[in-house]
């Protein structure tokens, strides 16, 4: 390998490593992936409240927007990351996943986007965004939407739902109907 392509690969190498530093300094929120067995729960549990627009909030690489988007067929998906990593990686898999054409990806700040018109949001965040997402989500989402928050519950609301996912971990995601019950 010549010294220009080692230096190339380097250069590159530590450009997309502090690009990921610094999106999780900024979001306090590593790209982990959501259990596949979570997924799949979600996605099953849009196709029965026939979602027709489906937001992901924080898509990381993109497998959970894709994988409702395969089983939703009636949906058009749009999952918005911050980190340029997985936002490439998701790019890539949208081409090869089944429901990749009705997906879409945004580097975009979930918390620009409205969320007005659509029909339910999910995401696998941690407990402070999703604090910090509460007011946006009560002020924006319309009566009837769906919010499905994997491992994570939403302080001081009433889940409609909460589904246990048929995994080790038995990963947890709790369903929202908006405006939800609020609990203090
Ligand atoms: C724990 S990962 C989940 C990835 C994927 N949704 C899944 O379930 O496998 C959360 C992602 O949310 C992204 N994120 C956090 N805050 C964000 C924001 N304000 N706007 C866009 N993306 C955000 C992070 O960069 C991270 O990739």
């Amino acid at each position: 390998m010549s010294i220009g392509l080692a230096v190339l690969i380097v250069a590159v190498s530590s450009f997309l490593l502090v690009t990921i530093a610094i999106t999780f300094i900024r979001t306090g929120v590593p790209t982990i992936a959501s259990a596949k067995a979570a997924q799949l729960q979600v996605a099953e549990y849009l196709r029965k409240r026939n979602a027709l627009r489906i937001y992901e909030l924080g898509a990381g690489k993109g497998d959970f927007a894709l994988r409702i988007a395969q089983y939703n067929p009636q949906a058009q998906v749009d999952g918005f990351e911050l980190s340029l990593v997985p936002f490439l990686f998701s790019l890539f898999l949208k081409r090869f996943m089944k429901g990749g054409e009705r997906t879409r990806f945004h580097l975009a700040n979930f918390h620009d986007v409205d969320l007005r018109e659509i029909d339910a949001v999910a995401m696998y965040l941690m407990p402070a965004p999703n604090r910090k997402l509460q007011p946006k989500l009560l002020k924006e989402m319309k009566p009837g939407s769906v919010v499905a928050s994997v491992s994570f519950s939403m302080p001081g609301w009433k889940p409609q739902e909460v589904m246990i996912a048929p995994n080790i971990s038995k990963t947890r995601t709790f369903i929202y109907h908006m405006p939800p019950t609020l609990v203090r």
